[in-house]
């Protein structure tokens, strides 16, 4: 079996459900269940006895340590991670507990764990850890997209503290051997996806007759990758990858988020039109941007293609079309997430920001 660490999240979650649909082996998922977590993205898993969930921290040594000794899992695929760049600013504390020390505390029972299995478990473990393009830092409009030799430049507390990860995860390759691997992804969507990032809180506010707020002049640059498609990224890495390697996973998808939000808007116009005939563009507000906010991220995933033969299978049109489609068949999912604390966070994040 593998131990999945942040199941419960947007992409842990499909990764789970991915895996659990392809393969025929077990998942523990260890999830801490913060306010990012949500065993309802589990809902179909009920009474499926291959998968495990347990709640707890990732950085939890007693825990870590009797998971590992217990289930023997063979692979850990490491998602759990405080992710979102706006709370980091608003409270970076949290940020580096669970992404910086609490990987730490992971590496560390991993290590000794693994240092004590026999040689063919020993040399079959891997230890992959999914990180961000972010730790690139930011692109001018011209510069060549990230590839896996490109210098780390975080600049926002979410992306230090996974830049911080990552240098620890490499560390432990090289200096005590443990058999990791490090994916750099571009921007999710899809299923899952919780209302606080840009296309999930685009459409929900859309729906709800509310702003969609776009920071600053809204040009800022992604690069918008489809989550199952990271999932079968991470699978293949997980497989063949090559250990001690980092892989930048991307959706060759570049688009500025006023784009982005246009396209939002114009797929709800067609699925969902407004009673009143107008388009849910009406509802676009500028606001104040977000502080040292980069402006381009994008990413060369000629790495990954030429070494592991992986290709994103969906384009934007496709994947966008599929999320818009999900949020409008799931509204009960939306409306169960919406929560007294949901509340407050937007009210944090968006009262400050003047018009
Ligand atoms: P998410 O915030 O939706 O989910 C994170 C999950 O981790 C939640 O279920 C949460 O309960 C759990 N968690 C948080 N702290 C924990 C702890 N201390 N111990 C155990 N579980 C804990 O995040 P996501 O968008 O699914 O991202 C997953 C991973 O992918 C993260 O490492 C993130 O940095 C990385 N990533 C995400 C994106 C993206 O676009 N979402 C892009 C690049 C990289
Ligand atoms: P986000 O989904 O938070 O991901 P990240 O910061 O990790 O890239 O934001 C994506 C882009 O959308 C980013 O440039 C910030 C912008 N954005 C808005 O313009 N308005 C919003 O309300 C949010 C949440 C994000």
């Amino acid at each position: 079996m593998i131990l999945v660490t942040g199941g419960a999240g947007f992409i842990g979650s499909n990764f789970v459900l991915d895996w659990l649909a392809q393969a025929n082996e077990s998942v523990i998922n260890l999830d801490a269940l913060t306010y990012a977590g949500n065993l309802e993205n589990l809902d179909s898993l009920k009474g499926d006895a291959r998968h495990i969930f347990v709640k707890g921290d990732i950085g939890d040594r007693t825990l870590v340590d009797e998971l590992l000794a217990k289930y023997q899992p063979r692979a850990i695929v490491n998602f759990a991670a405080e992710s979102h760049v706006d709370r980091s600013i608003h409270g970076p504390g949290e940020f580096i507990q669970t992404n910086i020390v609490g990987t730490f505390n992971l590496l560390e029972s991993v290590r000794a764990h693994w240092s004590k299995l026999a040689d063919k478990e020993k040399t079959d473990f891997r230890f992959l850890h999914v990180s961000t393009d972010e730790v690139y830092g930011s692109l001018s409009k011209d510069d060549p997209a990230f590839s896996e030799t490109n210098r780390y430049e975080p600049n926002s507390p979410y992306s230090a503290s996974k830049a911080a990860s990552d240098h620890l995860v490499r560390a432990y390759h090289h200096t005590y051997g443990l058999p990791v691997l490090t994916t750099n992804c571009s921007n999710n969507y899809g299923p899952y996806h919780f209302p606080e990032k840009l296309i999930p809180l685009m459409i929900v506010n859309s729906l709800a007759g509310k702003p969609l707020p776009v920071y600053g002049d809204g040009q800022q640059i992604r690069d918008w990758l489809y989550v199952k498609d990271h999932c079968s990224a991470i699978r293949r890495v997980l497989e063949i990858g090559k250990l001690g390697e980092t892989y930048n996973v991307g959706g060759w998808n570049e688009q500025a988020n006023l784009n982005i939000v246009h396209i939002v808007c114009d797929l709800l116009d067609e699925l969902r039109p407004k009673d009143d005939g107008n388009s849910y563009r009406e509802q676009i507000t500028y606001v104040t941007d977000r502080p040292g906010h980069d402006r381009r991220y994008a990413i060369d995933a000629r790495k990954i293609e030429r070494e592991l033969g992986w290709n994103p299978a969906e384009t934007f049109e496709t994947g966008i079309r599929k999320t818009v489609q999900w949020y409008l068949d799931n509204q009960s999912w939306v409306n169960n997430v919406l929560s007294g604390n949901y509340r407050q966070w937007i009210e944090k994040n968006y009262a400050g920001r003047s018009e």
